[in-house]
Formats: C-alpha cells, structure tokens, sequence
C-alpha cells in the first residue's frame, strides 16, 4: 500500500483560503476587487466588529446569473480567463477563481444577486456557504446588483481565529484595505461604516486629487503637487507632498498600477531618492503614484493575494520614477 493519497476537495480549499484569506481586510479587499470587476458605478461596504462579526459589501454592477451561483463560490471557477494565454494580459482585478470559495470555506458566506441586464434572468437568486458546505439556489428579491455577506469569519477555525487582533485592530487594517482599494478607482462612488457609523462617504469623481481629499481630508488633498511622466510607453501620473509635509515610515505612499495597489520597494526606494537631501532621517514623502503600461509589462499572478506584483523591467520605473520627482522638486 502507498502512502501517498490525494487530498480531498474540502482540504484543499482550506489550504488556499489560508493564503487569500488572513484577517477581515482580506474579506473586505476580496469583495471590491469582484465588485469593482463588475463594472458598478457605486460600492457600499459595512462591517461590523472589526469584520469579524459581519462584512458586508453591496455593488449595482452586473450582478450574477443564479445558474452561475454555485459555481461563483466554487474554487477555480471565474468569468475572467479561459485559457493560459490570458493570464498574460490580465484586465480584472481578480483572475484565480478562489476568493469566494476560500472565503466560504472558513465563514458563514452568502452571494444575493441580480443580473442588471433585463434581457437576462430579471428575478434574484442567493446561495449561503458554511464552512465549506454550498447550499441550494433560493429565489431572492432585491435590487440589481450583487451583495456579498460574510459572517462569523473563521468561526469554524479556531487555530486561524486565535490569530485575530482585538477588533479595533482588524477595523484599522479592514478601513485601511478600503481606503487603498477606494483611491484606485475614483470612478465609482463608495461609502464605509462600522457598527452601523458611517466613516467615509466617497462621491464618484474623474479627480484624483479630490478622491484623496475625501479620504485624508483636504489639507492634505490641496498642498498635493501634481506629477506626471511617460516613456513612450508607461505613463506615470499622481500627487506628492511638499518635503516638508514629510511622514513616518509606511504611511501616506501609495503605488497604483492597473487599479490595483501594490507595494514595491524599489519604487518607493526611487521616491525617497527623488527627495534627497531635502527630508530629514527617517521621514518619508507623501506620494501617490499611479503607473500605465500595457498588460504584458506587468505580471501580477505573484501570489494569492496579489499585493506584489512583477514589472517587466523595473529599472525602467526607477528612472521613470526619480526623474519625475526631481523635475518637480
Ligand atoms: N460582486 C460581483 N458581481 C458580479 N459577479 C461576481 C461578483 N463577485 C463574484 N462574481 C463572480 O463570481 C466569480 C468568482 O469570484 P471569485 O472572487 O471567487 O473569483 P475571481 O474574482 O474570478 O478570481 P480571484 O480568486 O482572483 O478573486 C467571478 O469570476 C465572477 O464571475
Ligand atoms: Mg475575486
């Protein structure tokens, strides 16, 4: 007899869900990425304690039929590739197919929806998942568009739950997400709360610099500089702080490529470079960058959670990057 069996399905996924799913602000990022993959014009998002109790997240986009249901929340099942040769030029936010699943795996997950497109099915659908568990199709009456309810996460694992800060904490990474999330996509209208207090109420705009103001407040918002940039073929636009509106380590910087932020060192070591021997030690500009470039010069299937992303040829943003700064300093 070998020892070597293959795992079940329900195993699995709970693997995978353990790398797209850390903490509520993992719910909160997956749910608008799919919201904003469905070409809404506004995102509503509720939490209540912290996110662990209950994240909400209801678009107006174009919903999901109810025959497609089950298959939204199961694992490697998407609407947004086909074949391989996709994954070079990827043009949604999500791509893998398991956010759902693995979020369904370790909380209580229900999926309302209603195609917004009246040809289609004009009635409503929803389906609840727990723990793993996909239940049927049920008639649900509600407006066109998607809401997304997860509940209790990590109810069903202990070992994962122990590992949740106090909820003031997972609220602060969870508003964080938002926020980060919300500054990529001016576009679309977006509002927060928590415990039922709304905390940001974000009107659509076509400027970025108002979209930052409404997040961080217009003081910051109005001594912004503009920037902007291009190669030939990547485009770099965005705001900067004057140098003496200077931050601590990891706050206020903000990269954007193809309306996913990510985080890159070697950028934001180009920032700082860009503001040489005007800061003072250990202080770091404000900065909001947000690069254009074809599809194929940037890979972002680096990891489940797609935080990291990989560029063609970094040192051509370096360059790009420094000198923008320095012409405007
Ligand atoms: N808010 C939504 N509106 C419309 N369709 C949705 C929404 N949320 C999910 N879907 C559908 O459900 C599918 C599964 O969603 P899921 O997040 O699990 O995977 P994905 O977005 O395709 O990939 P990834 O795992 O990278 O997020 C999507 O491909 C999409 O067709
Ligand atoms: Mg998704």
């Amino acid at each position: 007899m070998g020892r070597i069996h293959r795992l079940p399905v329900s195993v699995v996924n709970r693997i995978a869900a353990g790398e797209v799913v850390e903490r509520p602000a993992s719910v909160v990022k997956e749910l608008l990425e799919n919201a904003l993959d469905a070409s809404p014009s506004r995102i509503d998002v509720a939490l209540e304690q912290g996110g662990v109790a209950l994240v909400r997240v209801v678009d107006d986009g174009v919903g999901i039929d109810a025959d497609d249901l089950p298959l939204a929340v199961t694992a490697h099942a998407t609407s947004k590739l086909r074949v391989a040769e996709d994954l070079e030029r990827i043009d949604t936010l999500g791509f893998r197919g398991e956010a759902l699943a693995s979020i369904g795996e370790v909380a209580r997950l229900v999926v309302r929806s209603r195609p917004r497109d009246a040809g289609t099915t004009p009635a409503g659908a929803s389906i609840t998942v727990n723990g793993g568990r996909i239940g049927d199709v049920v008639p649900d009456a509600g407006a066109p568009g998607t809401t997304v309810e997860v509940h209790q996460l990590f109810g069903n694992v202990p070992a994962r739950r122990a590992f949740l800060r106090t909820p003031q904490t997972e609220w602060s990474h969870a508003s964080e997400a938002f926020v980060r999330t919300a500054l990529a996509h001016p576009g679309v209208a977006f509002t927060l709360s928590h415990n039922g207090r709304r905390v940001h109420d974000l009107p659509a705009t076509t400027s970025w610099r108002r979209r930052i103001s409404d997040c961080f407040g217009n003081d910051l918002g109005d001594r912004l500089l503009d920037v902007e940039a291009d190669d030939g073929e990547i485009g770099l636009g965005g705001l900067m702080g004057h140098p003496q509106d200077d931050v601590a380590a990891g706050r206020l910087q903000h990269l954007f490529v193809a309306g996913r932020p990510f985080r890159d060192r070697a950028i934001l070591h180009a920032v700082q470079e860009g503001y040489r021997g005007l800061l003072l030690g250990g202080r770091h500009p404000v900065i909001f960058l947000r690069f254009d470039m074809p599809p194929e010069m940037v890979d972002v299937n680096v990891h489940p959670a797609k935080m990291e992303v990989r560029f063609r040829d970094p040192q051509r943003l370096y360059r790009l990057v420094l000198a923008a700064l320095r012409e405007r300093l």
